[in-house]
């Protein structure tokens, strides 16, 4: 215990108990690492822990196999063929607003390079393939005024071009680029936004929805509100109100995200048969102390704010009890006549409350939390009255809010079967990111896949969660918003300063695909598992007939990519040679857009 350390007086605490010496009564009060200790001693050492344990075993049959992409983050052709500008474009023409001042001008260059990006699906044997539609590129106003058919004919070929592969295209709305037309009139902030949003997704259902059977209205509403209109480190990069325009245009996202989820029920479901939701993103939250009842309060308070926020008005009707109520009492103790967090009318909330197909759900990382009271401020943050941080001993990536943190995948997702109805998910994104020189040797990729899809089948297999899919972000390296082209989340290289931009498989393609390719992990025991074997060539899941790829360090490419291949190694051998580069990054999110040294 904390005791009388000599020079120091107690100033000094070695103990794994805190003592109170202002207490007459001494008190003791166990620290973490008491816990800790004790559970050292109990396991006798370091015993693997359940959720380090491999489980082998398969997904259920037909499981959803996918690798996704967005618009602004890939396409380029910003301003070709009638497309005007959404906030991405005005966001990243902005000095200082981006890392390195790169933007997405170019990006992939995907608007010209549908027959590539098919390619490297179908190495990877995806069976589905999640890409964004720019909503600037079909109305460029952002109204339906005007369809500008030369840009929605790219989507025409790919969604056809995709089919002819045998590969289903799962198209999400919205992927944050509006119209900077439709921002120019309050964006979000007005509540025509509704009407807006559904115009538009009228148009792409009745125009694709015969060959697409899988839609996302919204991605990742918590990021547009938050890091859009509270932190402003993303478009349309506004930070002056967090305390209330989060959640105003949080209300018209998901009153968005409902008009067009009834449009789609009321008006094409029956001919079309396919199945429309939102995504929705969230860190998993664990206490910092598990325990420590403040702490545990403090996770169960981002959870709330965070993945609740959208979740709980669309699974289970209305804000959570614990929104409403914290955000009316902070609001009202500032001397406001009413609560920041704008109200859901009776008839609003029966009409969002099951707006859903199957729940989208996109993950990263994991945090730990605990109680900050931020006094009077009026500010998310401060509602929320939590703070987070992470383990030290938690692996890095190329990201500083990014940590590996496997198990948080399984927990979330029981969390999701218990506190929204057991809902069929499809997980829209997961991945890992790097920084620094180029390695087509990306073993943490590999590393993070394995680990956290393993925690899926755990939480299929083991826990009855209704999991049907699972989507790797990225397929390819691309501007990875307000961080520029610097973190790269990507399965192939994009080498972008050759004007071909050519994409290479990184080693973590042939990896995933092997996953694929087994629908899970088969148990080594009971092998040999033909499913492990090197695929071969022209015989991928989705591969075409007549696939002419040859093997470049052990990777299937065609002979231009492989052409490619080799030159891309040369030249990151002169790169390796050449030495590190330093970058400085902007944080995506979390606790601050403070700028980390990385
Ligand atoms: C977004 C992607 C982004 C990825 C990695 C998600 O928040 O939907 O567009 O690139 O995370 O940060």
């Amino acid at each position: 215990m904390d005791s009388f350390e000599w020079l120091n007086g107690y100033t000094v605490g070695y103990g794994f108990y805190h003592v109170d010496f202002t207490d007459p009564n001494k008190p003791r009060t166990p620290k973490l690492s008491a816990h800790f200790y004790f559970q050292l001693m109990k396991d006798n050492g370091f015993p693997i822990t359940e959720d380090e344990k491999m489980l082998y075993g398969e997904f259920p049959q037909g499981f959803l196999w996918s690798s996704a992409t967005a618009a602004y983050q890939i396409e380029g052709g910003w301003r070709a063929d009638g497309k005007s500008l959404s906030i991405w474009d005005k966001f990243a023409h902005t000095p200082l607003k981006i890392f390195n001042s790169d933007n997405g001008d170019i990006a992939c260059d995907s608007y010209n390079k549908i027959d590539e990006d098919i390619a490297i699906l179908k190495q990877l044997g995806v069976n589905h393939y999640r890409f964004s539609i720019s909503w600037t590129r079909v109305l460029p106003d952002g109204t339906t005024n005007h369809i500008n058919e030369v840009g929605f004919r790219y989507y025409d070929r790919l969604v056809n071009a995709l089919l002819a592969a045998n590969i289903q295209p799962h198209i999400t709305l919205y992927h944050w680029d509006l119209p900077q037309a439709l921002q120019n009139v309050g964006g979000w902030e007005n509540d025509t936004i509704v009407q807006r949003f559904r115009d538009y997704a009228d148009v792409m259902f009745s125009r694709l929805g015969d060959r697409v059977k899988l839609w996302v209205t919204i991605n990742e509403p918590y990021n547009v509100a938050m890091i859009g209109h509270g932190y402003g480190v993303a478009a349309p990069g506004i930070s002056f109100r967090p305390g209330t325009l989060p959640y105003i245009v949080a209300h018209n996202l998901i009153k968005a995200h409902a008009e067009a989820w009834h449009l789609y029920n009321d008006k094409y479901r029956g001919r079309q048969n396919g199945k429309v939701s939102i995504t929705i993103n969230s860190d998993w939250s664990e206490p910092r102390n598990p325990y420590k009842q403040e702490d545990i309060d403090a996770a169960r308070r981002i959870m709330q704010f965070y993945i609740g926020w959208f979740a709980h008005p669309i699974f289970n009707g209305d804000y959570s009890e614990m929104m409403k109520t914290i955000i009316r009492e902070r609001s009202l103790a500032a001397g406001l006549t009413k609560s920041r967090l704008p109200e859901f009318t009776p008839e609003e909330i029966k009409r969002i409350k099951g707006t859903h197909d199957y729940f989208g759900f996109n993950h990263y990382t994991t945090v730990l939390a605990f109680p900050v009271d931020y006094g009077n401020l009026q500010h998310y943050d401060a509602d929320r009255g939590a703070g987070t941080y992470v383990d030290r001993t938690w692996l890095d990536s190329g990201s500083g809010w990014l940590k590996v943190t496997p198990f948080g995948l399984r927990r979330i997702l029981n969390f999701i079967k218990e506190e929204y109805g057991n809902p069929t998910i499809i997980i829209t994104e997961n991945g890992v990111s790097e920084r620094g020189p180029t390695d087509l040797k990306d073993s943490h990729r590999s590393y993070y896949y394995e680990k956290y899809i393993n925690q899926v089948l755990k939480a299929y297999r083991l826990d009855n969660v209704d999991v049907r899919g699972y989507t790797a972000w990225s397929l390819m390296d691309n501007l990875e918003w307000a961080t520029g082209f610097s973190e790269r989340f990507g399965l192939f290289y994009v080498n972008r300063s050759d004007p071909n931009v050519p994409r290479v498989a990184k080693e973590s393609v042939s990896f995933f695909s092997t996953i694929i390719n087994c629908n899970g992990f088969p148990d080594p025991a009971s092998g040999p598992h033909d499913c492990l074997k090197p695929i071969p060539e022209g015989n991928s899941t989705s591969a075409p007939e007549n696939d002419n790829s040859v093997n470049f360090l052990g990777l299937r490419l065609s002979p231009e990519e492989a052409e490619t291949g080799l030159n891309t190694t040369f030249a990151l051998l002169l790169v390796a040679a050449t030495g590190a580069i330093c970058f400085r990054c902007r944080k995506k999110m979390s606790n601050s857009d403070k700028l980390t040294t990385c």
